[in-house]
């Protein structure tokens, strides 16, 4: 006490800024000394250590510490800093950094950075006066507020898409029935990208702990983003483009391996499907209603009393048998698996994981116990390299079953009274900690074990899912969106999470089509069902108190629906898997906010438009309630194209449309290229031998990269696929095929040329070869236009498509029209 007294004394009589001295905030004061590498400056300021380096040109991380900075260590970042040209240069006054594409300056008195562009526009400073501070453990870093700026991302987040105004949290939760406005919810992603001025950047923060982010809530001065305890650790980003800083965000935290095909297809779901007659009937209800599928869920029921790695046997006697009869009929199985091992004397895999030590403990050494489904459990520190090896052995119990997915639930870690306590001990690989800091990493190491086990044991492409995770968690699992409710307001919801969960690195996402909890109207199930066709992983699930809500479970006029719908999605296979494809090579996500390709467009950030969504490159979903007549959808710049009309629409306009609930609004973005196959009942059933192409005229060239291969090994690692970039070129009048690339044998022999919007006088030429064009009497995706009670199938006469069939030699093809 007298010693503080005495140094504030000394404070002040020195001149120093006294009040800071006998502040409970501590910021890193001045610069003292600043050591300059090839691209990294090291500082030590009055109350803190630092460092600001250059990852890639377009990416400088800042770190800043109270203490002397600690192990390099990270869960998400797999990038590796690049060498780069970069120049350094000091001044009494500052540091400045500048690579390529971007500059960082760093004002020395006191400590506080500025991102530039190369042209000297500012992107983003700290707040003069705030910069970063402590508080007890807790840091944060406050930036200015810019003029009209807009925040995009950080996950699976509720709320508006434009996230300012907004504070949010992130503390992994298990949130059942989660509220619209619930925060947090399952898993933390640290990253987000600011807008203004025509400008766009990225910030992640990658710091495990429960952290916190402010995008102008309860001030009008800053936002902010912190951490409750560990370093401040930031990589700002700076691209001109979204998608571009989206590539660099993904760069650094790795991208979605090529999941296999058939997690694509339509995956049935409940809460719980036993015995095994119930899954086969089931599996022949899917069959002989024909809607196309590929894949069953088991949830919890399958174990024997909820243990893990066990089944029940007098549910499912013959497990093997049952994955084999149900890979006959070309559907797979995912099963769940939870992070709890019951404590149980004698069980195999309790026992195991005791004798080889892989369980978090107090630290007196006790094993840490919580209560989940099974009863009081244990469970595996997946923070340690030994707690995963051992996951990892227990997949091959899974592996030995047929099963071909693994679902990760309740990975947050929930247990019953969901306060984990803050004194559980977990290696973190090395670096031993508290449940402080490892909680927000437990989902993505459990996933990360899960998948690699699955690599080792299972033959071909692992489908992982999980409900829990941290940013990088795309490297080895789909997410989907937890226990929502049969709500409309939660439909719309959903698509916000997954289309902020693109934003922000994550490629593979659902929800559960129907909602998890409470039973949908007829109405809000179908406009789901349709909504389910446009996200990536097509998932029906509910709970187990509510009623069936299998496609055929709301009447025949729903299963047409639900059929038509989901049986576009089979014809769009070339098309999604192509997405997909692009997504494991720039991180895009299928499901695009608006933000991503009309980032600088006011339009898109109102809240009006905000749940507008482009599916992979060529398509627009507009989706709305299910009860309303009338809704207000945003076409962004461009032209477009109703997908069941082919109606064209001028975009940068605000347009009224008439809403049925067996329609849901898509549109087509004017210059796409959307490959298309005949229907088939799942992805192991070969389509027809002819690709149809779609090409939608449009006045900017554009181009797609369609890529096939046998969907389900690791052959393509190794060249196996195939794959060719598609071009439209409006200036030049010309649709080109590039030579194909790789070793797979493609299984279409021809290639249908579909030509939407193009004149009625349009000729074409391959070569100097005249091909003779046909007018197609079939309206695009003729079956889901059927569903349109008005029966409207058929295009308006000034667009009918234009049709052309061709050999689909591996060659270049170039057609002129
Ligand atoms: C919680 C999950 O979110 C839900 O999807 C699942 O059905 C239940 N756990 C039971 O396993």
């Amino acid at each position: 006490m007298k010693f503080t007294t005495i140094t504030l004394l000394f404070a002040c009589v020195l001149n120093l800024p006294c009040a800071m001295a006998q502040s409970p905030v501590v910021t890193p004061g001045n610069i003292e000394t600043a050591t300059i590498g090839q691209q990294e400056v090291s500082l030590k300021t009055t109350n803190a250590y630092g460092s600001v380096s250059v990852y890639s040109p377009s990416i400088i991380r800042v770190r800043l510490d109270k203490k002397v900075l600690g192990a390099d260590f990270s869960y998400a970042v797999v990038g590796k800093a690049q060498a780069v040209k970069v120049q350094i240069s000091q001044t009494d006054n500052e540091i400045d950094i500048s690579t390529d594409s971007l500059k960082a300056v760093i004002q020395k008195k006191p400590f506080s950075v500025t991102f530039y562009t190369i042209d000297g526009q500012i992107i983003n400073q700290d707040e003069p006066g705030l910069t970063t501070s402590w508080v007890n453990d807790a840091v944060t870093t406050y930036k200015k507020m810019q003029e009209d700026e807009h925040f995009v991302g950080l996950g699976e987040k509720t709320g508006n898409l434009d996230r300012k105004g907004n504070a949010y949290t992130n503390w992994n939760s298990d949130v059942y029935g989660y509220s619209t406005m619930a925060d947090p919810l399952y898993s933390t992603i640290p990253f987000y990208a600011g807008i203004h001025h025509g400008l766009n950047y990225g910030i992640f923060m990658d710091n495990t702990y429960q952290s916190d982010f402010n995008f102008g809530a309860s001030n009008n001065r800053f936002s902010s983003f912190g951490a409750h305890g560990g370093e401040m650790n930031y990589y700002f980003i700076y691209h001109k483009k979204m998608a571009d800083i989206i590539a660099s965000y993904t760069w650094l935290t790795g991208r979605m391996p090529l999941p296999p095909k058939w997690a694509l297809g339509y995956q049935q779901n409940r809460y719980s499907y036993y015995p095994e007659a119930e899954v086969m009937r089931i599996a022949q209800t899917l069959r002989e209603k024909r809607i196309p599928a590929d894949g069953i869920t088991l949830d919890i029921h399958y174990m024997d009393r909820y243990q893990l790695f066990t089944w029940n046997k007098s549910r499912f006697p013959e497990p093997v048998k049952m994955t084999d009869a149900l890979n006959k009929m070309n559907l797979k199985l995912t099963v769940i698996v939870d992070p709890g091992i019951k404590v149980e004397k004698g069980a195999p895999a309790y026992e195991s994981g005791l004798k080889q030590d892989v369980y978090i403990k107090y630290p007196d050494g006790t094993p840490y116990t919580g209560q989940v489904w099974p009863g009081w459990c244990n469970f595996t520190d997946f923070t340690s390299d030994k707690g995963r090896a051992w996951w990892r052995n227990q997949v091959d119990f899974f592996a030995k079953s047929g099963v071909s997915g693994i679902w990760n639930d309740m990975n947050e870690i929930s247990t019953w009274g969901q306060k984990m306590p803050d004194n559980v001990l977990f290696d973190y690989d090395g670096h031993p900690t508290t449940h402080l800091q490892a909680h927000n990493v437990y989902g993505l190491e459990m996933v990360r074990s899960s998948y690699e086990g699955a690599l080792e044991h299972f033959k071909e492409r692992p489908f992982i899912l999980s409900r829990s995770g941290y940013a990088g968690l795309q490297r080895y699992s789909a997410i989907w969106t937890g226990d929502n409710r049969a709500e409309e307001d939660h439909m719309l919801l959903g698509v916000r999470l997954m289309n902020s969960l693109g934003l922000s690195g994550v490629s593979f996402t659902g929800m559960d089509i129907g909602g998890f909890t409470g039973n949908p109207t007829t109405s809000l199930y179908t406009r789901w069902i349709e909504l389910g066709a446009f996200i990536p992983y097509y998932r029906n699930h509910t709970a187990l108190n509510s009623r069936a809500a299998e496609p055929w479970a709301f009447g025949e006029d729903v299963l047409d629906i639900a059929r038509n719908y989901i049986s576009l999605r089979y014809q769009l296979m070339p098309y999604l898997y192509s997405s997909f494809y692009e997504s494991t090579q720039n991180g895009l996500p299928i499901m695009r906010s608006l933000a991503i390709n009309y980032t600088f467009d006011p339009k898109v950030m109102d809240a009006t438009y905000q749940n507008q969504y482009e599916f992979g490159n060529g398509f627009m979903v507009a989706p709305f309630e299910s009860t309303a007549a009338f809704g207000k959808v945003y076409f962004p710049e461009g032209n477009w194209y109703d997908l069941y009309t082919g109606a064209q629409q001028k975009g940068a306009q605000e347009v009224t449309i008439p809403l049925t609930v067996s329609k849901l609004p898509v549109y087509v973005k004017g210059g796409s290229i959307i490959p298309m196959q005949s229907l088939t009942q799942s992805t192991a059933e070969l389509p027809t031998d002819t690709l149809a192409v779609h090409v939608y005229k449009g006045s900017k060239a554009n181009h797609f990269v369609y890529y096939e291969d046998d969907g389900k090994s690791f052959g393509y690692q190794k060249g196996d696929f195939y794959k060719r970039t598609i071009s439209f070129d409006p200036d030049k009048k010309t649709i080109t095929f590039d030579k194909a690339e790789g070793n797979f044998k493609t299984n279409f022999k021809y290639i249908r040329l579909m030509l939407h919007g193009f004149e009625q006088s349009t000729s074409v030429k391959a070569g100097n070869r005249n091909l003779k064009l046909q007018d197609s009497s079939i309206a695009f995706l003729g079956a889901a236009a059927n569903t349109d009670p008005q029966g409207s199938i058929n295009r308006p006469d000034s667009s009918p498509v234009k049709t052309v069939t061709i050999s689909n030699a591996p060659n270049n093809i170039q057609i002129n029209y």
